[in-house]
């Protein structure tokens, strides 16, 4: 059953409730994406956990979300239990061997797993208004501050950057939308006050550095199987906004950093999306289809994308046409939602004559899933009525001890960890707000021994660090001459800056995070 370039689902079943065939993954079309669908305790987790189980052993890392603790028993070794040793021999899995695989935990707040960060640069102005849930006026003020950033390099790292370079913006709101646009006192008030509640809410821990690096979710094992980084993801699922931005930056960083690779002989990374449908719920349009997008040409990147929901209508139809590997466990049938649910299902697979598949969905046990892969060239096989697999790993979560021993010896021990604050637009907001204050002291200073200083600007645009402090000119008055405003000199100081920084201005990608 165990062939090269190939992972075991599971056997199907001929009519009679015999034995028809194992039902094979294709490794080289394990980058054509996947859904995984199923009523609640049909067995989508499982299904999981053997999916991830079998890329690992080919060698390919995966990256999965673990929504109610029950897959981090994939990290220990598994347990023979009636149950399991029955399903085993039904499917005729012989021999039944257990397994512990090679698990890196990964955990926003730090406790379940390895502290996972990004910055607020390279998160990008999309996903950050996606999980602000911002306005379109919100949205467009946000958009402006990634440009000021952006065009000047000015580091956002975490939300009191954003905060800082917010103030800024709406001190110099007037001046600052000549040159980019209208920028609204209120719109910035506003998003300050929700990235408030977004740092009460525990996001001030995800952003700043040391940001993820993508190679640590990448790595194989010496014996050259894939890492399976586990997210934990049962605190992050009370933030729904915060778990579908964190999974897609994720999506948008491996889309951006791998390079083109064409259709592998088997992925260079499998990504599980569980609980999907709080990526797409009252999603912007635009959004889904930056999504969309991405799903589609990450293939050639190696990435299969594999989608895990409990209703086949929580995912968009554009996305869903793209999910070339289905496993269909059992649907429920009673109101009229739950029966297009069904309809959807059986209509996207190819259909086989020995059953009915909208009525088999509604009938299928627990552990049981419609199966239909890519073969051949690449057309869906033909579905079958397909009894999945037992796990080789635990079912089941495993204890805290038992955790914290992984995390001792995982590989990315002690790299993420520590908070690391380096300078960034806070501090270098600061320091010119410090700058402006002594500058203007010594102005006032100056004014009082009737001296005029020119163009002492209170406000410039920070010059992002790499400016030298510009020395107090003392130029004599002139005849006719006017104290240029605030406002002109912040313009000049912007257009200097764009002018002189346009060369690293930072570039974004489809879903808005950086380009490489
Ligand atoms: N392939 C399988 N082999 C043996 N037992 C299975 C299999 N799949 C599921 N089961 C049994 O069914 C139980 C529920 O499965 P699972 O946790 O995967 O459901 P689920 O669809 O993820 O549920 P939920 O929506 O609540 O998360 C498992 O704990 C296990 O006992
Ligand atoms: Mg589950």
């Amino acid at each position: 059953m165990l062939q090269d370039g190939k992972l075991y689902i599971g056997t199907s079943r001929k009519p009679d409730d015999t034995n028809n065939k194992p039902e094979y993954l294709e490794l080289k079309f394990g980058n054509r994406h996947g859904l995984v669908t199923g009523a609640t305790g049909t067995g989508k987790t499982v299904t999981l956990q053997i999916l991830a189980e079998g890329f690992s052993n080919a060698g390919v890392p995966v990256f999965c979300a673990d929504v109610k603790g029950d897959l981090s028993g994939i990290g220990a070794m598994g347990e023979a239990k009636d149950f399991l040793e029955k399903r085993a021999q039904q499917i005729g899995l012989e021999p039944y061997d257990f397994q512990e695989f090679p698990v890196i935990f990964w955990d926003l707040f730090g406790e379940k797993g390895h502290r996972v960060r990004t910055t607020i640069s390279e998160m990008g102005p999309l996903l950050l208004s996606r999980l602000m849930n911002a306005t379109d006026a919100q949205e467009g003020v946000i958009n402006i501050a990634f440009k000021i950033a952006d065009q000047g390099g000015l580091p956002l790292l975490d939300l009191k950057d954003l905060q800082a370079l917010l103030n800024y913006m709406g001190e110099n709101a007037s001046a600052l939308s000549n040159q980019f646009g209208f920028i609204s006192k209120a719109s910035v008030g506003s998003i300050q006050r929700e990235l408030l509640i977004l740092e009460q809410q525990g996001a001030v821990q995800f952003f700043g550095e040391p940001a993820l690096k993508i190679s640590d979710i990448m790595r194989t094992t010496n014996d050259g199987r894939g890492a399976i980084s586990v997210l934990a993801a049962d605190k992050l699922m009370m933030n729904p906004r915060l778990y579908g931005t964190f999974l897609l930056w994720m999506l948008s960083e491996l889309f951006e950093v791998l390079p083109e690779v064409g259709d592998p002989e088997k992925p260079k990374l499998v990504f599980f999306f569980d609980e999907a449908h709080l990526l797409f719920n009252d999603a912007p349009k635009v959004l889904i289809e930056r999504v969309e997008q991405v799903v589609r040409l990450i293939r050639s990147k190696g990435v299969g994308v594999y989608f895990v929901t409990q209703n086949p209508l929580d995912v968009p139809e554009t996305v869903l046409a793209q999910l070339g590997n289905r496993v269909q466990h059992a649907l429920r049938a009673y109101t009229p939602r739950e029966q297009k649910a069904v309809k959807t299902a059986a209509d996207t697979f190819r259909p086989n004559p020995d059953f009915d598949c909208a009525t088999v969905i509604t009938q299928l046990g627990t552990g049981e899933a419609l199966v239909s892969t890519l073969e051949g060239k690449g057309a869906p096989s033909m579905v079958e009525r397909t009894l999945v697999r037992p796990p080789a790993s635990r079912l089941g979560p495993i204890s805290d001890a038992e955790r914290q021993d992984i995390m001792k010896v995982s590989p990315v021990a002690g790299l993420y960890d520590e908070d690391f604050d380096r300078e960034s637009a806070y501090e270098i907001l600061m320091a010119r707000a410090k700058k402006a204050a002594d500058a203007a002291a010594q102005q006032a200073e100056a004014d009082q021994v009737g001296q005029q200083p020119s163009g002492g600007s209170r406000w410039t645009l920070p010059g992002f660090g790499d400016e030298e402090p510009a020395a107090p000119k003392q130029a004599k008055p002139r005849a006719g001459y006017q104290r240029e405003t605030v406002a002109e000199a912040a313009m000049k100081s912007v257009a200097r800056t764009v002018a002189s920084s346009l060369g690293r201005a930072l570039v974004r990608g489809i879903l808005g995070s950086l380009r490489r």
